[in-house]
């Protein structure tokens, strides 16, 4: 007991000095580690006579428990002898301005897509999807391409394998139609959608992709005309390039639709006023959707009585339009993500 009561008036003395974490370590070892002084007297307990061991582990418990308090208001002695040892070398600068962390933003396309379906949605236009990967009947036969008919060169395409198995074939679908198919098949009249998304064809230069996006429109109701279509699209590119653009139609050829229609927005950048206008290159007419109204095979093809239903479907071309309000000169520029590009738009 008496070597007991000396360690314990030790136990102060040793720790005040203690001025680092190594100081710290071998002052706890001298009373706790595998030679301490406390531990070597623990040890000798078996010693006892067993009327003793409760005193003795009593005060044991003590002399312990003083060792470790007196180590831990060290430690956070050291501690903050540290800390302020820190500062002291490194003043901080509560003047220096704050990193501003990056936002990102959505990529021009994204922007210019919804967009455009807002506006659609705003005219009472639902939004419709289908798979990027469609059957060929969808994209193809139901809308009228005959097996050999030569728009669907134009229309190449990278198809899926199926193994050699018979049946329909698979394909990256080269258009949204796919959507009008899929639309008429599972909703009867009347339709009023839009269908926005990513298509595939073999084409690569400065104004095509291999994969671009399209933004499908389809109305099908009694009684709908070629008028339904022109004013719809008036309306949506106004509102697109601003209220002083005119629009005209021109004849063109679709299998899905007859008759077929281009349809072209006055020049956004000049008005039709410049001969050497970049954008419109002095034709005064930018050209913006395929459309036409829906033919009657195709109303047949998906179960739709043509006698009493008629309807018109345009497409839209996202990357297009993209193009026209940024005035990208290359198509290239949407897709290889070049921050410093993507930024400047
Ligand atoms: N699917 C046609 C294309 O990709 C566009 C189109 C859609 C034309 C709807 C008419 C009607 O070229």
């Amino acid at each position: 007991m008496e070597a007991l009561d000396a360690i314990e008036r030790e136990v102060d003395g040793a720790f005040a000095p203690v001025r680092d974490e190594h100081e710290l370590r071998a002052t706890h070892a001298r009373f706790l580690g595998k030679e301490g002084s406390l531990t070597l007297i623990m040890r000798r307990m078996p010693e006892l006579a067993p009327a003793e061991k409760k005193t003795f582990g009593q005060a044991v418990n003590r002399v312990k428990t003083a060792v470790e308090s007196a180590s831990e208001a060290a430690e956070v002695r050291v501690k903050q002898a540290a800390l302020a040892r820190e500062l002291d070398r490194e003043p901080t600068d509560v003047t220096m301005p704050g990193r501003r962390p990056r936002v990102g933003r959505q990529h021009p396309l994204h922007r210019v897509l919804y967009d455009v379906t807002d506006i659609f949605v705003s005219m009472g236009f639902d939004v419709a999807e289908g798979p990027e990967s469609d059957w060929e009947t969808n994209n193809f036969e139901r809308l009228g391409f005959p097996a050999d008919h030569p728009a669907l060169d134009m229309q190449d395409t990278f198809f899926l394998h199926n193994e050699g198995r018979p049946g329909p074939r698979a394909l990256l679908r080269t258009h949204t139609s796919t959507v009008q198919i899929r639309e008429l098949l599972s909703h009867p009249p009347p339709v009023m959608i839009v269908a926005p998304g990513t298509v595939f064809r073999c084409d690569d230069d400065a104004t095509h992709s291999p994969m671009f996006a399209q933004i499908e429109g389809l109305v099908v109701d009694e009684g709908i005309s070629l008028a339904h279509l022109r004013g719809t699209l008036a309306t949506f590119a106004q509102r697109l390039f601003g209220k002083d653009v005119t629009t005209r139609m021109r004849g063109s050829y679709f299998p899905f639709t007859e008759p077929s229609v281009e349809l072209d927005a006055s020049c956004s950048l000049c008005g039709g006023r410049d001969p050497h206008c970049r954008l419109c290159k002095g034709s005064g007419w930018l050209e913006v959707a395929g459309a036409g109204m829906v033919d009657p095979v195709v109303l047949s093809n998906c179960g739709i009585d043509p006698e009493k239903y008629t309807g018109f479907a345009f497409g839209l071309g996202i990357d297009r339009l993209a193009m026209i309000r940024y005035q990208v000169p290359s198509i290239e520029l949407l897709y290889s993500n070049d921050e410093r590009f993507l930024r400047s738009l």
